[in-house]
């Protein structure tokens, strides 16, 4: 197996959990013989220091020439007087569009060792595992016109049908891979899009006769993936609700640094952990790097088509959890607080050894 890889580390946490994400990508290909080959480029407020623009061409370009980027984060409070178009967000947001992954899939789930990291008492959430399935390219983000004066701004919120379609068709799929359920949320009783949304995820659902679909509008559901998280198996909706709701799905995993995400269904597939470049806590080792290290499986499964090798780098993280090994964001009683650079290591310890077990076993 060949893969080009561009790694985009970006801004604040981005680079720190960047480093641990790669590790983990070497020792797959090394213990597998795949080359993955890898480059580092620019974007963000990384990008705009260097190269006075959040996404160079340079970026873009081997972006366009690869077969997967994985990005850390992009966002530096240093440029949030700038008008929406410059700021480093800008950057991920015109390379989203340029990779063409229409399909923003963010897996969350609770994990047996983390219920205790979770807000939930163990028996509310126990068994919640979900897969959000966000329209990444349309909706409010894009829609034109759009504009500002010093006092008044307007956006505009537009959806043609088969950008319904097409996300609603991975939705169904998806759901067909997992436990049959597809919750479409919207907010059809009061935007001309949500009902366009409504009725195209209708159509579409025909061929589908094996997948369940319920309707949910999006403040219902933001209550019920509060109450009651175990019900959802696959959440459709569109860009700005599956923003929303994919953050609020982190209180299921214990933090947001957990979760990873696949943008797929266009010319370059697009992977990047859901949080944000954490100004909070950058540059003192404390990131969870769990969400890009899972950033990586993803890329082996849904790209390369590796599901053994996504499969042990998933296991690897579960038994750095078991070990009771924890980034700061997760600690509770009993566990061991650990560096970035310590997690990341564990991780890649744990998988040799998964390996070597492996390669033992097949052997015997
Ligand atoms: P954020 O996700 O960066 O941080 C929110 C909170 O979660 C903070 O307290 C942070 O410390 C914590 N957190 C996030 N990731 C963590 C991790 N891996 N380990 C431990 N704690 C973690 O969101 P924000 O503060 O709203 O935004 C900060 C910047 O990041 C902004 O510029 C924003 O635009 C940008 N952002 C970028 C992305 C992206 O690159 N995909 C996503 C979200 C936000
Ligand atoms: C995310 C982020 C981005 C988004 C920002 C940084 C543009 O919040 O990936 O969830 O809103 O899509
Ligand atoms: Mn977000």
């Amino acid at each position: 197996m060949r893969l080009k890889i561009v790694l985009l580390p970006g801004d604040g946490i981005g680079p720190e959990v960047m480093v641990q994400a790669a590790r983990v990508l070497q020792l797959v290909g090394d213990a597998f013989g795949h080359q993955l080959h890898s480059a580092q480029f620019a974007i963000g407020a990384a990008a705009l220091r260097r190269h006075g623009t959040a996404l160079p061409t340079e970026t873009l370009n081997a972006c366009l020439g690869s077969t997967a980027v994985l990005l850390g984060a992009v966002g530096d409070p240093a440029f949030d007087h700038l008008a929406a178009e410059n700021r480093p967000e800008s950057g991920l947001l015109k390379l989203r569009v340029a990779l063409g992954g229409f399909a923003n899939l963010r897996p969350a789930r609770t994990e047996e060792a983390l219920i205790d990291a979770t807000p939930y008492r163990p028996e509310r959430v126990a068994g919640a595992d979900l897969l959000i399935v966000r329209e990444l390219l349309g909706g409010l983000y894009y829609g034109q016109p759009r504009g500002a004066s010093p006092d008044a701004a307007f956006n505009t919120m537009r959806y043609t049908r088969e950008e319904v379609a097409r996300v609603a068709r991975v939705a169904f799929e998806q759901a067909g891979r997992r436990r049959g359920l597809v919750t479409s949320v919207d907010k059809a009783n009061v935007l001309e899009t949500s009902q366009l949304w409504r009725a195209t995820v209708d159509d579409v659902s025909r061929a589908y006769p094996h997948v369940r679909l319920e309707h949910m509008y999006v403040d219902a559901c933001a209550m019920r993936l509060a109450f009651e998280p175990p019900h959802f198996d696959v959440i459709l909706t569109e860009n700005t609700f599956g923003d929303i709701l994919s953050d609020q799905a982190a209180a299921l995993a214990g933090s947001i640094g957990m979760l990873p995400s696949a943008s797929v269904g266009g010319r370059v597939d697009l992977y990047e952990p859901v949080h944000g470049s954490a100004p909070d806590i950058a540059g003192l080792n404390r990131a969870n790097p769990f969400g890009a290290i899972a950033s990586v499986a993803m890329m082996l499964r849904h790209t390369a088509r590796l599901t053994r090798e996504a499969d042990l780098v998933e296991n690897a993280i579960r038994h750095v959890l078991s070990a009771g090994m924890r980034p700061a964001d997760l600690a509770a009683p009993g566990t061991l607080v650990s560096s970035t650079s310590e997690l990341g290591e564990a991780v890649t310890h744990a998988l040799g050894e998964l390996i070597d077990h492996q390669h033992a076993y097949h052997a015997v």
